[in-house]
Protein backbone atom coordinates (compact mmCIF):
# COMPACT_ATOMS: atom_id res chain seq x y z
CA UNK A 1 0.00 0.00 0.00
CA UNK A 2 1.17 3.83 -0.21
CA UNK A 3 2.96 5.24 -2.81
CA UNK A 4 6.36 4.57 -3.52
CA UNK A 5 9.87 6.43 -5.02
CA UNK A 6 11.21 5.40 -8.34
CA UNK A 7 15.01 5.09 -7.74
CA UNK A 8 16.81 5.45 -10.67
CA UNK A 9 20.54 4.68 -9.72
CA UNK A 10 23.77 7.24 -10.19
CA UNK A 11 20.57 9.92 -11.50
CA UNK A 12 20.74 12.61 -8.85
CA UNK A 13 24.61 12.41 -8.97
CA UNK A 14 24.86 12.27 -12.83
CA UNK A 15 21.97 15.49 -12.86
CA UNK A 16 24.48 17.18 -9.89
CA UNK A 17 27.47 16.17 -12.32
CA UNK A 18 25.47 17.82 -16.04
CA UNK A 19 24.51 20.89 -13.82
CA UNK A 20 28.17 21.84 -13.09
CA UNK A 21 29.83 21.04 -16.54
CA UNK A 22 26.85 22.53 -18.05
CA UNK A 23 27.20 25.83 -16.59
CA UNK A 24 30.91 26.13 -16.38
CA UNK A 25 30.94 25.61 -20.33
CA UNK A 26 27.47 27.49 -21.05
CA UNK A 27 28.98 29.70 -23.68
CA UNK A 28 30.32 27.31 -25.39
CA UNK A 29 28.29 24.21 -26.66
CA UNK A 30 30.95 22.16 -28.10
CA UNK A 31 32.95 22.07 -24.74
CA UNK A 32 29.87 21.77 -22.86
CA UNK A 33 29.41 18.87 -25.27
CA UNK A 34 32.35 16.56 -24.48
CA UNK A 35 32.50 18.59 -20.05
CA UNK A 36 29.00 16.20 -20.55
CA UNK A 37 30.36 13.82 -22.03
CA UNK A 38 33.13 13.24 -19.75
CA UNK A 39 30.67 13.04 -16.65
CA UNK A 40 28.35 10.48 -18.55
CA UNK A 41 31.30 8.29 -19.07
CA UNK A 42 32.41 8.22 -15.30
CA UNK A 43 28.91 7.74 -14.05
CA UNK A 44 27.15 4.67 -12.67
CA UNK A 45 23.63 5.75 -14.19
CA UNK A 46 25.76 4.45 -17.68
CA UNK A 47 23.48 1.05 -16.87
CA UNK A 48 20.49 -0.37 -17.73
CA UNK A 49 19.56 -0.40 -14.91
CA UNK A 50 18.52 3.64 -14.81
CA UNK A 51 15.00 2.15 -16.66
CA UNK A 52 12.75 -0.12 -14.84
CA UNK A 53 12.41 -3.63 -16.26
CA UNK A 54 9.01 -2.66 -17.59
CA UNK A 55 10.20 0.23 -19.50
CA UNK A 56 13.33 -1.43 -21.12
CA UNK A 57 10.51 -3.02 -23.01
CA UNK A 58 9.30 0.19 -24.35
CA UNK A 59 10.46 1.21 -27.48
CA UNK A 60 10.26 5.08 -27.00
CA UNK A 61 12.02 8.03 -25.22
CA UNK A 62 11.70 8.27 -21.26
CA UNK A 63 12.48 11.58 -19.84
CA UNK A 64 14.10 10.91 -16.98
CA UNK A 65 14.89 14.88 -16.13
CA UNK A 66 14.20 18.32 -17.48
CA UNK A 67 15.53 21.88 -16.44
CA UNK A 68 16.04 25.24 -17.71
CA UNK A 69 19.73 24.36 -19.43
CA UNK A 70 19.29 20.24 -19.79
CA UNK A 71 17.68 16.89 -20.36
CA UNK A 72 18.05 13.49 -19.70
CA UNK A 73 16.41 11.01 -21.71
CA UNK A 74 16.96 6.99 -21.95
CA UNK A 75 15.89 5.98 -25.46
CA UNK A 76 14.94 2.10 -26.36
CA UNK A 77 15.07 1.51 -29.72
CA UNK A 78 13.28 -1.54 -31.50
CA UNK A 79 15.06 -4.21 -33.78
CA UNK A 80 16.16 -2.32 -37.11
CA UNK A 81 14.87 1.12 -35.68
CA UNK A 82 16.21 3.66 -38.04
CA UNK A 83 15.79 8.08 -37.44
CA UNK A 84 15.76 9.93 -40.40
CA UNK A 85 18.15 12.48 -40.99
CA UNK A 86 18.53 15.27 -38.68
CA UNK A 87 20.50 17.96 -36.25
CA UNK A 88 19.53 19.36 -32.78
CA UNK A 89 18.98 21.97 -31.39
CA UNK A 90 21.83 21.84 -29.00
CA UNK A 91 24.65 19.95 -27.94
CA UNK A 92 23.94 16.51 -26.98
CA UNK A 93 26.31 13.96 -25.33
CA UNK A 94 25.20 10.32 -25.56
CA UNK A 95 25.97 6.73 -24.10
CA UNK A 96 25.65 3.69 -25.25
CA UNK A 97 23.57 0.97 -22.33
CA UNK A 98 22.45 -1.95 -24.52
CA UNK A 99 23.09 -2.67 -27.82
CA UNK A 100 25.17 -1.60 -30.51
CA UNK A 101 24.26 2.26 -32.11
CA UNK A 102 25.46 2.62 -35.69
CA UNK A 103 25.60 6.14 -36.22
CA UNK A 104 26.40 7.94 -39.76
CA UNK A 105 27.34 11.90 -39.90
CA UNK A 106 26.21 14.01 -43.37
CA UNK A 107 27.33 16.99 -44.48
CA UNK A 108 24.75 19.76 -45.83
CA UNK A 109 26.18 20.58 -49.07
CA UNK A 110 22.79 23.06 -49.60
CA UNK A 111 20.64 21.27 -52.14
CA UNK A 112 22.13 17.57 -51.14
CA UNK A 113 23.96 15.46 -48.10
CA UNK A 114 27.35 14.00 -48.55
CA UNK A 115 27.97 11.05 -45.85
CA UNK A 116 31.21 11.97 -44.13
CA UNK A 117 31.73 9.21 -41.77
CA UNK A 118 30.55 6.03 -39.79
CA UNK A 119 31.10 4.98 -36.46
CA UNK A 120 29.17 1.76 -34.71
CA UNK A 121 28.84 3.47 -30.50
CA UNK A 122 29.58 -0.34 -28.45
CA UNK A 123 28.24 -0.64 -24.81
CA UNK A 124 29.72 2.08 -22.48
CA UNK A 125 30.85 4.46 -25.33
CA UNK A 126 29.88 7.82 -24.90
CA UNK A 127 30.42 10.48 -27.24
CA UNK A 128 29.63 14.58 -27.32
CA UNK A 129 28.41 16.79 -30.18
CA UNK A 130 27.52 20.18 -30.77
CA UNK A 131 25.26 22.47 -33.71
CA UNK A 132 26.45 23.00 -36.19
CA UNK A 133 27.79 20.33 -38.03
CA UNK A 134 26.14 17.41 -35.82
CA UNK A 135 23.63 16.06 -39.25
CA UNK A 136 23.14 12.35 -38.43
CA UNK A 137 21.01 9.68 -38.16
CA UNK A 138 20.96 6.63 -36.02
CA UNK A 139 20.22 3.18 -36.73
CA UNK A 140 19.34 0.18 -34.37
CA UNK A 141 21.26 -2.81 -36.73
CA UNK A 142 20.33 -5.34 -34.40
CA UNK A 143 18.04 -8.25 -33.54
CA UNK A 144 17.53 -6.81 -30.14
CA UNK A 145 16.06 -3.62 -28.75
CA UNK A 146 19.29 -1.13 -27.98
CA UNK A 147 19.25 1.64 -25.48
CA UNK A 148 21.10 5.06 -24.78
CA UNK A 149 21.23 7.81 -22.81
CA UNK A 150 21.28 11.30 -24.17
CA UNK A 151 21.68 14.06 -22.56
CA UNK A 152 20.70 17.56 -24.37
CA UNK A 153 21.66 21.27 -23.56
CA UNK A 154 17.50 21.83 -23.29
CA UNK A 155 14.51 21.99 -21.65
CA UNK A 156 12.74 19.41 -23.19
CA UNK A 157 9.91 19.79 -21.33
CA UNK A 158 9.37 23.05 -22.99
CA UNK A 159 11.17 22.08 -26.35
CA UNK A 160 9.31 18.69 -26.68
CA UNK A 161 11.81 17.68 -29.05
CA UNK A 162 15.15 17.83 -29.50
CA UNK A 163 15.24 18.05 -33.17
CA UNK A 164 16.25 21.16 -34.75
CA UNK A 165 15.35 19.96 -38.70
CA UNK A 166 14.74 16.84 -40.58
CA UNK A 167 16.90 16.56 -43.93
CA UNK A 168 14.58 15.32 -46.86
CA UNK A 169 17.23 16.11 -49.45
CA UNK A 170 19.25 13.47 -51.16
CA UNK A 171 22.78 11.80 -50.26
CA UNK A 172 25.21 11.91 -52.76
FE1 LIG B 1 20.14 12.77 -32.98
Amino acid sequence: MGTTTLVRPGLAELIAGVRVAATRHAEDPRRAAHAVADVLRASPALGTDILTAAERTETRGHVLHAEADFSITAIVWSPGQITRIHDHIAWCAFGVLEGVEHETLYRDNGDHLTEIGQTANHVGDVSGFAPPGDIHRVHNTSTTNAISLHIYGADLSVAGSSVRRYYDIPVR
